[in-house]
């Protein structure tokens, strides 16, 4: 028969290193046929005095093998489960898609970003105005045309609540609240009863712009303008000012910038003008800042706006307005690379 640290030896050093070998571990040392287990019978032939001794060996290695079999069933399992459950690190991962911004999010972001950088500050306001604000405060007629059904949502209950037409109702709103100096721009969601067609649309986006204060003058604005182009379209693009009429500007103007594809020359897009129109601007009527409550006298302003549509198609050099509320993925994917 083998010595009791004989066997203790055989137990502390059993390799276990797979399922079969724990369970091997198990027959050789826990179970009623194995060679310790068979020992416990030999108790009643050991001397009297020495009983008692033996006993308690025995029960040693019984607890030891005992111990060591449930350590290494506790490692093994903890082994198995990290395996199946915990990723793999170095495994290439999934492909997420990625959204991209939307085209008009991204041009409003721009144009708001650079007049911010020069001081002019974001307000925004009511989709859903009223004559005043959209129309009288502005020094449009009576019977101008642009009050006419063919152009403006006007709400049925009510004759005098309209879908505004134009952002220049926040210069209104932003006068009424405010005295100069007053340096916006306010960018948002415009209406007009237009057909759908690949230069217009019933609703598009416009960032107006106001500054007013004392002694400002049409120089500034062309000035900011010019500041603004060139931040948009590159160092290199030259402005142009035609004379226009609005009614809430005078003297009124349309700004053109040098086309930016051709460099003036002559192509497609500048319709071999070597221009192209990007806004409507002018010095704020007196007329529109005594409505809104501010001193003409004391005070003066120029006003613009920009339809961002219009922008976007320039700079991106798209030709179809409606591509940009389809929402079609194939379309805004392209503008992961400008998202910001
Ligand atoms: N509100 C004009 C439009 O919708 C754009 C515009 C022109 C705004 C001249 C202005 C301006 O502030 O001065 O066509």
């Amino acid at each position: 028969m083998k010595s009791i640290d004989e066997i203790r030896a055989e137990i502390e050093n059993y390799k276990i290193e797979n399922a079969e070998a724990l369970e091997q571990f198990r027959l050789n040392f826990l179970s009623k046929k194995s060679e310790l287990q068979s020992m416990f019978g030999e108790i009643k032939s050991i001397a009297p005095e020495n009983r008692k001794n033996f006993g308690q060996m025995l029960n040693e290695l019984k607890n030891k093998a005992q111990q060591r079999f449930e350590e290494q069933r506790t490692k093994m399992e903890a082994a198995a489960c990290s395996r199946s459950n915990i990723a793999d690190v170095t495994r290439p991962s999934a492909n997420v898609p990625v959204g991209a911004m939307h085209p008009i999010s991204i041009m409003m972001n721009q144009v708001r970003r650079i007049f911010e950088d020069i001081g002019f500050t974001a307000v925004t306001g009511p989709d859903i105005e009223d004559d005043w604000h959209v129309f009288t405060a502005l020094n449009f007629a009576e019977e101008h045309p642009a009050r006419d059904m063919q152009d403006t949502f006007f709400v049925e209950l009510h004759p005098d609540v309209l879908l505004r037409t134009h952002t220049s109702s926040l210069q209104v709103r932003t006068m009424e609240k405010q005295q100069p100096p007053i340096r916006v721009i306010c960018p948002g969601r415009v209406f007009r009863n237009e057909a759908i067609t690949s230069r217009a649309h019933c609703i598009f986006h416009q960032v107006e712009g106001l500054y007013v204060a004392e002694n400002v003058s049409f120089a500034d604005m062309k000035q900011t303008l010019l500041y603004f182009a060139q931040r948009m379209f590159g160092p290199d693009v030259k402005i142009r000012l035609r004379p226009s009429y609005f009614p809430f500007t005078e003297p009124s103007a349309e700004m053109d910038i040098s086309c930016y594809i051709c460099g003036g020359e002559g192509c497609n897009l500048c319709k071999h003008t070597g221009w192209v129109e990007i806004l409507g601007c002018g010095m704020v009527d007196p007329n529109v800042l005594e409505n809104c409550g501010i001193d003409s006298k004391k005070y003066s302003g120029f006003a613009f706006g920009l339809g961002i549509e219009r922008m976007t198609m320039l700079k991106y050099t798209t030709n179809d307005i409606r591509l940009y509320f389809e929402n079609d993925v194939r379309f805004l994917q392209q503008f992961k690379a400008a998202t910001r």
